[in-house]
């Protein structure tokens, strides 16, 4: 056949298969991750399958029907390469390799197989601010001071006089600059001594992280949790305090991780202020299409602890994004210390004195180390109305392991550790997690938080647990995409203990109204003409129109979701 031939016939065929698709309305539905809900899990604490008392790939492939059942779209997978783990994996020894803990590269590939089928995708984590000291290029950078390693790293030849400023975990780190006991040369580290920073104002370890990016992308990678972007992208000089920042660095990555996979994103940890925001999403939507927002969740914990919502949603507010491209993600606990930074010392003591009181709970001189149904005092009606808001703030909700059973902590492990204990599947022995006798990590096992009571097997049957209200949240919130894609904007309800907030996409308009405080409320919503309010959630009457209002009595902590609806028979 005549090569003009085939390419008519494949023309042909391409043609007939473009007009086969229905015509997309709306380019924004292709932003899969604003309509997504994200899992985060460790391998290492979801399931083991080889008994030896560590979680893995194949483990967690056994429980990806659950996951898919829960309605969860996105994995975010902690860190899974070869590591020390000094830093729970937040130190690589391998940017291209599987820690033999978590399995081989085989099991990695079966598991993102089991993930596509089921249309799981699957994001990770991805550490380049720092390597682990036990990279082979810190230790060429160290034997050799001429090799193109050591410029990979930030040195200086006298301890800077900023070396103990800037750290990142006040109270357990020292310093930010240690000298090495070869080189004698001080090298920066934002974080532990043990986790060196990388130098990105070198053009040839920009190369390697994008192949870094394209080596995960093309094993099936959907996107990646850049880790701690702002310090990545700094430039360290000793005695500089506030060194430069290389912005570029972020569309650049943006771009390439898009030339490997068009649909691929990058979601950042970014804890900035809000009029940094548009330097990390860019401000044409050209950076990291996502973050999280860490400055919001402050003032969440902040409305949680006093029944005050004023100052959230100010910050919910100040933290609009500007692009439709951009997008932030909501989560209520995350695998470190709910960071209460920002907030003024009086705002911090208040959180304490509500979620942590006593020092141990406490951590970095800024934050809670605890998970959220122990912080509530295993108060289900606070655990549901939370749980609730976060799938209707406007962005992408991002739900950690356990959360959806209401696990507790472990305060007896160190620092955040007490957050990452195994996933509790059953009350069989080590909660179903591993059949080894030590797991290597406790499971929790106290009366009221422990895995005899606390599991996903009896709450599957258990009418009205915290996980069917997870599924039923997780459901609503997917037949309802405007709360991710629309615009929104707050209600006025009069009232500081009650967050009211309308999305509108594509003709639909949903409400999500939560009530922080413990005492029940009523509140006039100004309506929209010839509407009703359709309860979501429960069964009940709709709510008509009375001379432009909606009148709603929500009960202490009470949480329902509307969506304004001609009234019935029109
Ligand atoms: C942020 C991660 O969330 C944290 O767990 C880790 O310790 C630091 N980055 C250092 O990688």
């Amino acid at each position: 056949m005549k090569n003009s031939v085939i390419l008519s016939l494949l023309l042909g065929s391409f043609i007939s298969a473009i007009q086969a698709q229905p015509v997309a309305t709306y380019t924004a539905q292709d932003r899969w991750y604003k309509h997504a809900v994200i899992y985060n899990l460790d391998v290492k604490t979801f399931q083991d399958s080889d008994g030896d008392g560590t979680g893995d790939f194949r483990g967690m492939a056994e429980r990806l029907d659950y996951l898919r059942a829960l309605g969860v779209d996105v994995l975010w997978l902690a860190p899974f390469q070869p590591s020390p783990l000094k830093d729970d994996g937040y130190d690589v020894a391998d940017y291209y390799g599987i820690d033999s803990t978590c399995g081989t590269p085989g099991d990695f590939v079966f598991f993102m197989r089991e993930c596509e089928k089921r249309g799981i995708r699957v994001m990770m984590d991805v550490v380049l601010n720092h390597t682990s000291d036990e990279h082979p290029w810190f230790t060429k950078a160290r034997i050799d001071t001429g090799s193109m390693y050591h410029q990979w790293y930030a040195w200086a030849t006298r301890r800077p006089e900023n070396y103990n400023k800037g750290m990142a975990f006040p109270g357990v780190q020292q310093e930010v600059w240690t000298q090495d006991s070869v080189t004698r040369k001080w090298y920066f580290h934002r974080f532990y001594r043990f986790q060196p920073d990388l130098n990105f104002s070198n053009p040839f370890l920009v190369e390697e992280a994008e192949r870094i990016l394209a080596y995960w992308l093309k094993l099936g990678i959907s996107g990646f949790r850049l880790d701690a972007v702002p310090f990545m992208i700094e430039v360290a000089q000793p005695g500089n305090d506030e060194p430069p920042q290389l912005y570029d660095l972020i569309p650049r990555m943006q771009r390439f991780a898009q030339w490997n996979r068009g649909d691929a994103i990058l979601l950042g940890e970014a804890n900035v202020p809000p009029a940094d925001n548009s330097k990390y999403f860019g401000s044409k939507g050209d950076g990291l299409q996502m973050m999280f927002n860490f400055y919001a969740n402050q003032y969440l914990f902040y409305a949680l602890a006093t029944g005050k919502t004023a100052l959230l949603k100010k910050a919910l507010t100040e933290t609009r994004p500007q692009s439709e491209v951009s997008q932030w993600a909501y989560f209520l606990r995350n695998h470190d210390e709910i960071d209460l930074g920002r907030l003024t010392d009086a705002q911090r003591k208040e959180v304490y004195q509500a979620f942590g009181p006593d020092t141990s709970m406490q951590l970095y001189d800024r934050g809670i180390r605890r998970r959220l149904s122990p912080m509530f005092n295993n108060n289900r009606q606070m655990l549901d109305m939370a749980y609730s808001l976060l799938f209707s703030l406007p962005g992408t909700p991002v739900i950690r392991y356990g959360d959806e059973i209401g696990m507790g902590d472990d305060l007896r492990l160190q620092e955040r550790l007490a957050v990452r204990t195994p996933m509790q599947w059953s009350d069989a022995a080590n909660a179903g997690f591993t059949s080894a006798a030590m797991p290597f990590r406790p499971v929790i096992s106290n009366d009221t938080f422990g895995y005899r009571k606390v599991n996903v097997d009896a709450q599957q049957l258990q009418n009205g647990s915290l996980l069917q209200l997870m599924k039923q949240l997780i459901a609503l919130r997917k037949e309802h995409p405007e709360i991710g894609m629309g615009n929104w904007q707050l209600l006025e309800t009069n009232n500081d203990n009650v967050l009211a907030i309308q999305y509108r996409y594509n003709n639909r308009t949903t409400i999500a109204v939560h009530n922080f405080g413990r005492q029940p409320v009523k509140l006039s919503l100004a309506a929209i003409t010839g509407n009703q309010l359709q309860n979501l959630l429960q069964q009940q009457e709709a709510i008509g129109e009375s001379k432009g209002i909606w009148n709603i009595g929500l009960p202490a902590y009470g949480y329902r979701w509307f969506a304004a609806v001609p009234p019935s028979g029109k």
